[in-house]
């Protein structure tokens, strides 16, 4: 029985870097978009829910995931990869989620490198991100949620 789930969507594997350390940290169950089920979500105390910036929001397969959950009082962090390492990127994704009814206790922004388009003519930004510094920010963050949460 967990307390902690964690859903993400990971295109190269960034995103899931960060998640499987919040895992570790959080003792959660971490499960990609495409393994999720929704008993896990009903039993979870707190949802951590997570994916590469992708034009200037989350990855798509991640709104449709929370289109399809149910509206209720949930505790909910949200967290991303992106070159620029933004919580600016969120405001979309926040906004769905509490037209949902839930709670945003947290977020997180990790760097992640980009090398799309304009970026990849200066050799791409946050390269070799994430690296162990984003991964020290992942577990003190999670150690705050710990704090205030569980
Ligand atoms: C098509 C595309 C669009 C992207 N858009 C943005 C963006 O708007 N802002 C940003 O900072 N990074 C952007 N990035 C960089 C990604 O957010 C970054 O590489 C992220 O770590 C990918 O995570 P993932 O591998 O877990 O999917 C983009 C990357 C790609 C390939």
């Amino acid at each position: 029985m967990f307390d902690v789930l964690i859903i993400y969507h990971s295109c190269s594997g960034r995103s899931k870097k960060i998640a499987l350390i919040m895992g570790s940290t959080l003792k959660a169950l971490v499960v990609p978009v495409s393994n999720f089920k929704i008993e896990q979500f009903r039993k979870a105390k707190i949802v951590g829910i997570g994916s590469g910036i992708y034009y200037f929001r989350h990855h798509k397969e991640i709104f449709k995931l929370v289109s399809k959950l149910p509206e209720c009082k949930k505790k909910i962090f949200v967290f991303s990869t992106s070159g620029l390492s933004s919580t600016v990127f969120h405001k979309k994704l926040h906004s769905l989620l509490k037209r949902k009814g839930y709670e945003i206790i947290g977020k997180l922004a990790v760097r992640g490198f980009n090398q799309y388009i304009l970026f990849r003519l200066i050799g791409g930004i946050s390269k070799g991100c994430p690296n162990e510094d984003d991964f020290k920010k992942t577990r003190e963050f999670c150690e705050s949620l710990k704090g205030k949460y569980l």
